[in-house]
């Protein structure tokens, strides 16, 4: 399944013009999901990043709607009515006289789509009335203590009682305006969305239903508990297996919308084959997640980027390792692993592990280099550890008190050249300078080895990822070469001890390293693609399928592909770490060529190119409902050719470079490719 490149996201968007076949065609679309809006892990980034080309193409006929989440609905939404005459606010309105509360605006993301979320404790009080619905109409009961599904009931119920009445006034809407009948459909992501798609078919709304999962949830735990998952896949008794885990009642809500959905998507071939098996429906359609790829105007804007951030992840390691800061680093590299804290299947095990290996190599064959392994995991913390704080503040003072001497010095030179006189170096630096320089250094001094971590973890003995390292004995010693720095939080800029955001840490580091067990997509990696930072990822993940897919050398673009399908888990573990000793191989030119090259790789990635699968399937799904619904932009782009530009039997960009650029020229050889390399190098002033 190839994917057909858009030629030019500029015709797509004049085309277009945000919006406006949409409303002449009286179309409406709806996107819901638990993480609109409110940010938990990689579905917020597909809702979010995709929002410039859906508003692009829907305009105001576009609303997407989740739970009001306060923490991030304050920041995020900008609170506004819809315009009088529109059936949206009809629809608002009567569900505000129903005693439901409903925020309605826009949300301050590019594209600026509408938003309607709703306020969930405000129809808390017909839990058990949307629940007996549930049951009379499809046999599946939701267990009294189970928050999370409760809140999932309330909120399928509110969105689906809103789309009913939003279709009504829609319908009365185009009567009274003579325009014709409305045509709407709704895509409802992951299985917590999907309660209201339930809703929707249960009651026989006229509305077209798209539902696409991101994981599948007994996918989810069945990895998470060391099953040997994909060589067993057609195996599982399912309801036995989500009955065992107590999800049951969640696994019916996702197997109950999958079904009922018009159309079914998944986010890779992988999970549409899980969940072919799991959840007994083969997807329509697959829809790869892309990203809001933003190019700068200057080719090297961000290598730029990359040494200012890297220079910001400096300043940490001076901090966490002072007194310990025997390595260069210039010498050094910066290896990272982010997500939410499900320790095996974001393979954080064998990343630990590769990583002990990758230490016993670098100290046999490259004493000189470096490697800090950042690890990036949320998980509960009774705040920083003192010694971390303790670092940065020592590193603090001796910095301001060499600026202070500093200024002194120059006072002083001045003062000696203004007499007439050679300044001396005996004369500039006086002894109370070097007293108090003194007295920072031995302030540096530490009994201790730098901590593996920068929080007191609360579980800290049962923590996984603290009990691989201690099992690997990475313990920062002087003689590491792998030093380790375990941060239990998210990042953000306003942390005291690591002030970057992620995305500025993610430019700053030199490889990201996800090689997952269990990963539909994976963001992460593709994120660093974007930002041209080479990065690990897997054959389990579907990021790096489509990868392995649309590219015919991944590793020379710095897409580093680990086998954890096919081998079994010490030779993945090994890979791991032979393609982590590769890397470290690599010199700064070549890591600059390197970085260069996957950079390039963006424009697979841009929504402006994917994008195009989430039409289809919207298209499907509106022909499921109204038959004589002829997609407009189809017609178009076969009158004028402009749409589909490239054959399907064509490869798109990446794949077509592959005899142009082999493997080995990143190491700096003689291929085609090099010669453009050359000028940007030159231009980078490298030689
Ligand atoms: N992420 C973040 N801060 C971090 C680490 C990760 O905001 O410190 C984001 C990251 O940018 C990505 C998302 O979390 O968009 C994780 O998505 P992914 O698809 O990789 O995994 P999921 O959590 O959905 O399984
Ligand atoms: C970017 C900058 C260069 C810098 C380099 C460091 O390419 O434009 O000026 O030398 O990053 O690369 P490294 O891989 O050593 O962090
Ligand atoms: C899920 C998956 C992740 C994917 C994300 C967005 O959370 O775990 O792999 O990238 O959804 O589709």
């Amino acid at each position: 399944r190839r994917f057909s490149r858009v030629e030019s996201g500029a015709d797509l968007k004049d085309y277009f013009d945000r919006g406006d076949i949409a409303s002449r065609e009286n179309r409406w679309n709806f996107e819901v999901a638990w993480e609109v809006a409110n940010k938990v892990g990689g579905i917020y980034t597909v809702i979010r990043s995709k929002a410039y080309v859906s508003t692009e193409e829907m305009g105001e006929q576009l609303c997407m709607m989740g739970p009001y989440k306060e923490s991030c609905a304050r920041t995020e939404m900008e609170e506004m009515e819809f315009p009088r005459g529109n059936p949206l606010l009809d629809a608002v309105n009567s569900m505000r006289s129903r005693g439901y509360k409903i925020h309605t605006g826009r949300w301050l993301v590019d594209g600026n789509p509408q938003l309607i979320l709703f306020d969930i404790g405000s129809a808390a009080w017909k839990l058990d009335q949307f629940k007996s619905e549930m049951w009379e109409k499809c046999h599946i009961g939701i267990p009294h203590l189970d928050i999370e599904t409760n809140d999932a009931i309330i909120l399928g119920f509110m969105i689906a009682e809103f789309l009913e009445e939003f279709r009504n006034f829609a319908v009365t809407y185009s009567q009274t305006n003579e325009l014709s009948p409305p045509r709407i459909v709704a895509h409802f992501h992951e299985w917590q969305a999907g309660v209201a798609l339930i809703v929707l078919r249960t009651r026989l709304v006229e509305i077209a239903t798209v539902f696409t999962t991101h994981a599948t949830l007994l996918g989810r735990y069945l990895c998470a508990g060391n099953t040997d998952f994909y060589n067993n896949l057609d195996k599982f008794a399912v309801d036995e297996e989500a009955g065992k885990r107590q999800i049951y009642h969640r696994y019916c809500l996702e197997r109950g919308a999958t079904h009922l959905a018009h159309v079914f998507t998944t986010v890779s071939e992988i999970t549409g084959y899980e969940a072919e098996h799991l959840l007994k429906r083969k997807p329509d359609i697959i829809t790869p997640n892309g990203l809001n790829v933003k190019k700068f105007s200057a080719i090297h804007e961000f290598q730029n980027l990359h040494a200012v951030a890297k220079e910001k992840i400096n300043e940490f390691v001076r901090g966490h390792f002072y007194g310990h800061i025997d390595f260069d680093l210039d010498k050094t590299l910066y290896f990272f692993i982010a997500g939410r804290y499900e320790f095996g299947n974001k393979g954080a095990d064998i990343f630990i592990e590769a990583l002990a290996r990758l230490n016993a190599m670098l100290k046999h064959e490259k004493p000189d280099t470096t490697v800090v392994a950042f690890l990036i995991f949320p998980t509960k913390t009774n705040n920083f550890n003192v010694d971390s704080l303790r670092g940065h503040a020592v590193i603090k003072q001796l910095r301001d008190t060499i600026n202070n001497v500093q200024q002194e010095v120059g006072k002083r030179m001045f003062d000696t050249c203004l007499r007439g006189n050679i300044p001396s170096a005996d004369d500039l630096l006086q002894k109370e300078d070097l007293v108090k320089i003194k007295r920072c250094m031995f302030a540096m001094q530490r009994d201790s080895m730098p901590p593996v971590t920068t929080h007191n973890v609360a579980d800290d003995w049962n923590d996984p990822v603290l009990s691989s390292i201690r099992r690997c004995h990475l313990f920062n010693s002087r003689h590491d070469r792998v030093k380790m720095v375990f941060h239990p939080e998210f990042l953000t800029s306003t942390n005291p001890l690591f002030g970057i955001d992620y995305e500025e840490f993610v430019r700053g580091c030199h490889l990201g390293v996800f090689p997952s067990y269990y990963e539909p997509w994976g963001y992460t990696p593709a994120e660093c693609t974007v930002m041209g930072i080479p990065s690990v990822t897997t054959n389990l993940s579907g990021f790096g399928c489509f990868m392995e897919e649309h590219i015919s050398d991944p590793k020379s673009y710095g897409i580093y592909i680990v086998d954890r399908r096919y081998i079994g888990l010490e030779n993945s573990v090994q890979q791991l770490s032979s393609f982590m000793m590769d890397f470290s191989r690599l010199n700064r030119r070549q890591r600059i060529i390197q970085r260069n090259r996957t950079e390039r790789l963006s424009d697979l990635l841009d929504w402006r190119t994917l994008g195009i699968y989430y039409r289809q399937a919207r298209v499907k799904a509106l022909q499921a409902v109204y038959p004589d619904y002829v997609d407009e932009l189809t017609l178009y782009g076969s009158r004028n050719n402009l749409i589909f530009s490239r054959p399907h039997s064509e490869p798109p960009s990446p794949t077509s470079s592959r005899h142009t650029t082999p493997a080995p020229s990143v190491h700096g050889s003689d291929d085609e490719d090099s010669v453009d390399e050359e000028t940007e190098l030159k231009e980078l002033g490298i030689k």
